[in-house]
């Protein structure tokens, strides 16, 4: 079913598909994915049933992170293909009803965009203050804010005699967006991509664009608010622009701001307050904890009930940052199918625009590599700080294969056979071994794989109204075991029912109705208990 999607809120009925164009697929055996690539694989995407695909950064970029380093806002990275490409790309998809999603990555640029090498030729260039900089002298930083990836936020320039602000990589200095000029050269930047026939955005970090160093703010700075109003203004003109910001510090108040229904900021964030459920408090990722699944419930309900009214909510689990979802909270072992679509069953009952990421739909596992084959520079910098500080090499190594962001970068699976299909060349990251038996051609042979359980989970949100609109009601929120669900409209009523446990599990207090229809589950019959990951819909 395709969307009309010139009015606000087609989104509302949408789901989207993100790429990371790295690891999608290689055409021209480089090893490296390309936008050739994706579009020979839209026919299978289009059989997957998404609306739009948001793509990781494609543009001209030296690579320090993935792209996330932009050198030319307006070009396209050559080992990725050309701007013809790009629009080729862009018309393929579109006629299959697919819309392309640009990642527009603004609180930071490159050190090689032209911006930053202008700006460090003198206190005077006209580019100076488009970057955030402090006088000091080298050895005296100007505070000891610390970098995301590792290291000091701020990195001395001697010629200057200034520190530049970077709240990641030092590659990566953040822009100034104090500076009108810069803000409007970045709305001008974002119209080129508008007029080119791209559907939507995804803002990189949008909350940290408003940052105040002296005060130690990175995220929800003081004029933020008034930042997104403005981009929004003159830059997201058209009503059928949607726009996705990236918000780690989001809770439920700072969400239905950023996604007012009047459209004056965003069309809706990625919010992580579940993603950190296994994480131990006040430690940073890689200290992890079991999930305790009551925590998980009572933090989607409160993201349900709290935007149902006033804002939109994203639906994910996976993205290129976080590791894969089905060796993280489901088994990526001997459930592995029963598990990878127990938690897409889940999520997409819910109220949101849901998010696949690349191979989430063929149930794709997290990866065990040598420290060397790891390409991510955050790993890199994590094994060298925790053993400098005394860690043990392989309690690093653990946290690296529990949480390293290469678990959801190694190459999409596309055949049992040599590099998965990714490329004939050698892939620029290794190929997960298990993509013998995971792949997306066996996926597609067989009516029963994750793939197929995506296909019908997206299907049945076109095709019944509760899916979007229905209101939330949380069962058994104590049940160490069960996540169960209610979602209703007057004229309909959906249940999930999911059992997150690799034992079967007695469900007490739901009961179904004689006239419901079940209408998707991951196991050909039903019994009286709920047996290992069994997940089942129901609709009356
Ligand atoms: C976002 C991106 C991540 C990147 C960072 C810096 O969190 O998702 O991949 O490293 O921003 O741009």
């Amino acid at each position: 079913m395709k969307l009309d999607k010139t009015k606000r809120g087609w989104w509302e009925s949408a789901v989207f598909y993100q790429i990371y164009p790295k690891s999608f697929q290689d055409t021209d055996g480089d090893g490296i994915g390309d936008l050739k690539g994706i579009i020979s694989r839209l026919d299978y995407l289009e059989k997957l049933g998404i609306d739009g695909i948001w793509l990781s950064p494609v543009c001209q970029s030296p690579q320090v992170d993935n792209g996330y380093d932009i050198s030319d806002y307006q070009d396209i990275y050559p080992v990725f293909g050309t701007m013809a490409d790009m629009e080729e790309l862009i018309r393929q998809a579109k006629d299959r009803g697919i819309s392309i999603i640009m990642d527009l990555v603004l609180n930071h640029s490159s050190d090689q965009h032209p911006w930053f090498l202008e700006a460090k030729k003198g206190r005077d260039n006209p580019y100076h203050d488009y970057y955030v900089w402090r006088d000091g002298t080298q050895g005296k930083l100007p505070n000891d804010m610390g970098s995301v990836f590792g290291g000091p936020a701020w990195t001395y320039v001697p010629e200057l005699g200034q520190y530049y602000f970077h709240q990641f990589a030092p590659q990566q200095p953040d822009l100034n967006w104090d500076n009108p000029r810069l803000r409007q050269e970045l709305y001008q930047m974002i119209r080129f991509w508008v007029d080119k026939g791209v559907g939507g955005f995804r803002l990189d970090v949008i909350d940290q664009i408003a940052k105040v160093p002296d005060a130690f703010i990175t995220a929800n700075g003081p004029r933020l608010h008034e930042f997104l109003e403005e981009l929004s203004r003159e830059a997201f003109r058209e009503d059928g622009l949607v726009t996705v910001g990236e918000a780690w510090s989001a809770d439920v108040p700072r969400a239905q701001q950023f996604s007012s229904r009047d459209g004056k900021q965003l069309s809706m964030v990625f919010q992580f307050q579940h993603i950190g459920l296994d994480q131990q408090p006040g430690k940073p990722k890689w200290d992890t904890k079991p999930l305790h699944l009551p925590d998980l419930k009572t933090c989607m309900e409160r993201w349900q009930l709290g935007l149902q009214e006033e804002g939109w909510n994203s639906l994910f689990l996976n993205n290129h940052d976080l590791p894969r979802i089905v060796s993280r909270w489901g088994d990526d072992g001997v459930y592995r199918v029963e598990s990878a679509k127990m938690l897409a069953t889940m999520l997409h009952g819910m109220q949101g625009t849901p998010y696949i990421y690349q191979g989430e739909e063929l149930g794709m596992t997290n990866v065990r590599l040598e420290l060397s084959q790891y390409r991510d520079l955050e790993i890199h910098n994590l094994y060298a700080e925790r053993t400098a500080a005394g860690y043990d090499p392989e309690t690093v190594m653990e946290s690296i294969y529990a949480r390293g962001r290469d678990n959801a970068r190694t190459p999409m699976q596309w055949t049992p056979g040599d590099n998965a299909g990714f490329t004939t060349g050698t892939p620029w990251i290794p190929v997960n071994e298990n993509h013998s038996f995971i792949n997306a051609e066996a996926a597609l042979a067989d009516p029963d794989s994750v793939f197929h359980h995506y296909r019908r989970l997206i299907e049945l949100r076109k095709t019944y109204e509760v899916f979007r609109k229905g209101k939330f009601r949380l069962l058994l929120p104590e049940d160490p075991n069960i996540f169960a669900y209610i979602r209703k409209t007057e004229k309909e009523t959906l249940l999930v029912v999911c059992n997150f446990s690799n034992k079967e599990q007695a469900v007490d207090g739901i009961s179904v109705p004689k006239n419901a229809r079940c209408l998707l589950s991951n196991y050909a019959d039903t019994a009286e208990a709920l047996r290992p990951y069994e997940a089942k819909m129901y609709l009356w």
